[in-house]
């Protein structure tokens, strides 16, 4: 059962499509205190959701804030990542489990047990917010509930399950050629490229650099022969530029945010000076939605929206200001005050606080100042393309995925969870945030695999990709500058190859658990709390995931690990993959493991009664032959999977026409 309330006169923010009627009266569970919402936690309380955040599964002992921020260095002391996404899950012991969400597009501050250990307390920017209170009998019926409420996720095309290589930036035609050259002489599996910044002629949203890429559309038909998918980035800010159709349109059209005179406000991004379309303006983002044809039609079928937070690495008139201060530095004998002063004055430009408050949009004929609904912004670019895409190609499936979201936005596209590091913690963020990002709506999620900034090892690459095999979206990107990190990069090709093949023999067992998610309203990775919810150790691991119904995953996350620690809830067949195949097949009792997981070696968990079908593998997702399947088990004869097929490219889809019985 879902209740609303209704507090003050909240902006609408389109997360929700299906609202119940308002209730009256106090909502249950929490407690009313001004703008802050009160909960007193249980000692066994586990807290969940949250979407893309640092720290665990479960949220306890933090401070989160709900302000989509661009930060490259998140370490565990981080409050706001790039989405927010304000939905929790409180599970107790014995207690029912409740949900909340909190539906409100500007500053949302979740301190759970930070400030008061035991204490829960949510505090609203303004007091104009909308309460959702969900309840029902298990922890998945809640997600189940919510998600009813929150709409459908998007829906990628079946290519976009393939493996993706992306880096910041191939910089050529050539280079992207040479990129593909690699992968399939080495053998290795790969369905997309990716194209970063420097495609675009000055870092222009929709213009091509012809310099670069003089032959642009015979690339796209190429690769596509070859079963590859070109991926372009579009970013939040449009250059200043005259006689760029692009930044002219918007002038003429007054289709940019603007400052408090009126003038189209100036900020500084990739291309230097930018103005950000407003892209809450219902006219402003058909427009904007409609620059995707450019590239639609030159064969382009995926996209992704970055920075969109939206970044600023300046406002033109902070700028003017710290020029301006750096000449009073100039003559001045910087001591231990002005000298921290002088230092710290550069880095304030970038994402200053006060910017954000500095700029308008017109959002459904009224001027509202940005940090009132800066948590839409990326929500409502990736929706202009999303509705675009609609009517340009209204029976084909486009892949798009954002850096910032709300709920809400998961309808049009998925998510990346933005910069990260090479770093072991880092690969293990990525498994935590999985199953919170997928009760907000977020399937199509995943992380850059070997870490976007900093060096990464041959190591880290590869036990991250074990646990990337069974992340929707599995795409390797590394920011510029960093050391080669592509699947051939450290020579040892064929445990790349072994392991990126194994997500193609997985492949029609993660798309059919992936489609039934999202058709049914379900997760597709689960906390062990989730499905074990009366196991009290199961209800605490915060480093293994089920993936759909039949497998549970225990990635490993340490260098140097020999393997790792288990926990099985209940008794599971182990599946060990060396050299892309089963060499070991093993049931284990229930309780603690400790597995050996050589680096080049994947091992799984089949859960009782339950059954994984094998492909044979493929390059390509195309080459993956669905009527091949082998079934692992862990059930007797009689028992049943049903594996959802489609076409992988058309957007209508029926859950119950698709689905085929496999039996043992
Ligand atoms: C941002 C993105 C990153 C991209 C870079 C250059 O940092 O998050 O993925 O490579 O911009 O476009």
């Amino acid at each position: 059962m879902v209740r609303r309330y209704v507090f003050g006169t909240p902006i609408e923010t389109d997360a929700v499509i299906n609202k119940p009627e308002a209730s009256k009266g106090a909502a249950p569970y929490v407690e009313k205190n001004g703008d802050v919402l009160l909960y007193d936690m249980q000692p066994g309380d586990i807290v969940y959701g949250l979407g893309e955040n640092v720290r665990g599964i479960n949220k306890r002992g933090w401070i989160y804030v709900s302000n989509c921020s661009d930060d490259p260095n998140h370490q565990e002391d981080t409050k706001s990542l790039y989405g927010a996404h304000n939905f929790i899950i409180v599970s107790g012991e014995d207690s029912r489990p409740f949900g909340l969400f909190l539906d409100t597009p500007d500053k949302i501050v979740f301190d759970i047990g930070y400030t008061v250990n035991s204490r829960m307390t949510i505090s609203m920017d303004s007091g104009s917010y909308e309460l959702y209170v969900i309840e029902a009998e298990s922890l998945e019926g809640i997600v189940k509930e919510f998600r009813q409420m929150i709409g459908m996720p998007f829906l990628p095309p079946k290519w976009a399950f393939g493996f993706g290589q992306s880096r910041w930036s191939y910089r050529t035609s050539e280079e992207v050629r040479e990129v593909v050259r690699q992968y399939r002489s080495s053998h290795i599996p790969i369905d997309s490229i990716y194209l970063d910044i420097d495609y675009m002629e000055r870092y222009k949203d929709f213009t091509i650099d012809r310099e670069r890429f003089p032959d642009f559309e015979k690339l796209v038909e190429e690769l596509k022969e070859q079963g590859i998918h070109l991926v372009p980035i579009i970013d939040g800010g449009v250059k200043i530029e005259e006689g760029y159709e692009v930044y002219e349109e918007g002038v003429r059209n007054r289709y940019f945010c603007k400052d408090e005179n009126g003038e189209d406000f100036v900020v500084g991004v990739w291309p230097g000076r930018c103005h950000f379309p407003d892209m809450l303006n219902d006219e402003a983002r058909k427009w904007f939605g409609g620059k995707y044809k450019y590239l639609l039609d030159k064969g382009i079928d995926g996209f992704w929206n970055d920075m969109n937070e939206p970044a600023i690495f300046y406002s033109e008139r902070r700028l003017r200001m710290v020029f301006d201060k750096i000449e009073e530095y100039r003559t001045m004998n910087l001591d231990v005050k002005t000298f921290f002063e002088f230092k710290d004055l550069v880095a304030s430009l970038e994402k200053n606080p006060e910017d954000y408050r500095s700029f308008y949009h017109n959002y459904r004929g009224q001027s509202i100042r940005h940090d009132r609904v800066h948590n839409l912004f990326g929500y409502y670019m990736t929706r202009s393309a999303g509705e675009a895409f609609e009517e340009l190609e209204p029976e084909k499936r486009i892949l798009m995925f954002s850096r910032s979201s709300y709920i809400g936005m998961h309808r049009y596209g998925g998510v990346w969870t933005g910069d990260n590091k090479s770093w072991w913690s880092h690969l293990l963020m990525n498994l935590k945030m999985l199953p919170s990002l997928n009760m907000c709506g977020f399937l199509y999620s995943g992380a850059d695999i070997g870490g976007f900034g900093s060096d990464a090892t041959e190591d880290l690459v590869l036990r991250w990709l074990a646990l990337g095999i069974f992340v929707p979206l599995m795409r390797n990107h590394a920011a510029d500058g960093t050391r080669r990190q592509e699947a051939y990069a450290f020579g040892n090709t064929e445990a790349f190859a072994e392991i990126i093949g194994l997500r193609y023999r997985l492949l029609p067992y993660l798309y059919s658990e992936f489609m039934k998610a999202a058709l049914k309203n379900e997760m597709y990775a689960r906390p062990l709390g989730f499905v074990w919810p009366g196991d009290s150790i199961a209800r605490r691991v915060e480093d293994q995931l089920m993936i759909g119904e039949s497998i549970m995953i225990a990635p490993v996350y340490e260098q140097n690990a020999a393997g790792r620690v288990v926990y099985l809830p209940e008794p599971m067949k182990m599946l060990r993959f060396a050299k892309g195949d089963v060499t070991e097949e093993k049931v284990l009792p229930a309780g603690h493991h400790f597995v050996e997981i050589p680096l080049e070696e994947v091992v799984l968990f089949i859960r009782r009664g339950h059954i994984l079908p094998l492909a044979s593998g493929g390059e390509r997702v195309g080459d993956i032959d669905w009527n091949d399947l082998k079934l692992y088990h862990f059930a007797g004869p009689g028992a049943l999977y049903e594996l959802y097929d489609d076409d992988g490219i058309s957007r209508r889809v029926e859950l119950e026409k698709n689905l085929r019985r496999l039996v043992l």
